[in-house]
């Protein structure tokens, strides 16, 4: 004679709250639980991704772009204006200027060029004078220009660049 030992959930259903309750209906309910979980854990994070925040970065009202000391005469210089690029630029009189560095056609970053003293967009061949004016090439319209001001006097000199 054999002494086969059963589950009592296998042998009997049971009963919760005048429902029937067996192990298929328990293993079914733990793998809803499982799914919907997993579910939810991918798509949240998805959905985070998809979903700006309401309110965007808070845009940067000034910040330092260089050392005067750093721009020679018909020198450039692209410096973290925020979370963007910037431009900024001492011409082959001296004088300083600054733009947004991102192309007005596809956002690319624009780069000074010496030797015809322009802003360039290596991209699409754009160029810009150095008033932020389109000269040629694809850009729908000029560089957003910005303030330059220089703070402190000698070697330490910076140059502040802020919006206008
Ligand atoms: S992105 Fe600058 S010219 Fe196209």
């Amino acid at each position: 004679m054999t002494n086969v030992q059963t589950s009592p959930l296998a042998s009997k259903p049971q009963t919760i709250g005048g429902e029937r309750f067996d192990r298929r209906t328990f293993l079914d309910a733990l793998l809803a639980v499982g799914f919907v979980s997993t579910a939810a854990a991918i798509a949240y994070p998805v959905a985070l991704y998809l979903v700006p925040p309401a309110t965007g970065e808070p845009e940067t009202a000034s910040t330092v772009a260089a050392k005067a000391a750093e721009l020679k005469p018909n020198s450039g210089k692209v410096f973290k204006f925020g979370n963007r690029p910037g431009i900024v630029v001492r011409t082959t009189e001296g004088e300083l200027r600054a733009f947004s560095a991102v192309c007005t056609h596809l956002d690319c970053t624009v780069q000074f060029k010496a030797d015809t003293s322009q802003l360039w967009c290596a991209c699409h061949n754009g160029t810009y004078d150095l008033g932020g004016n389109v000269v040629s090439g694809p850009p729908p319209r000029g560089l957003e220009r910005f303030t330059v001001n220089v703070r402190g006097e000698g070697s330490d000199a910076e140059i502040v660049v802020s919006r206008a």
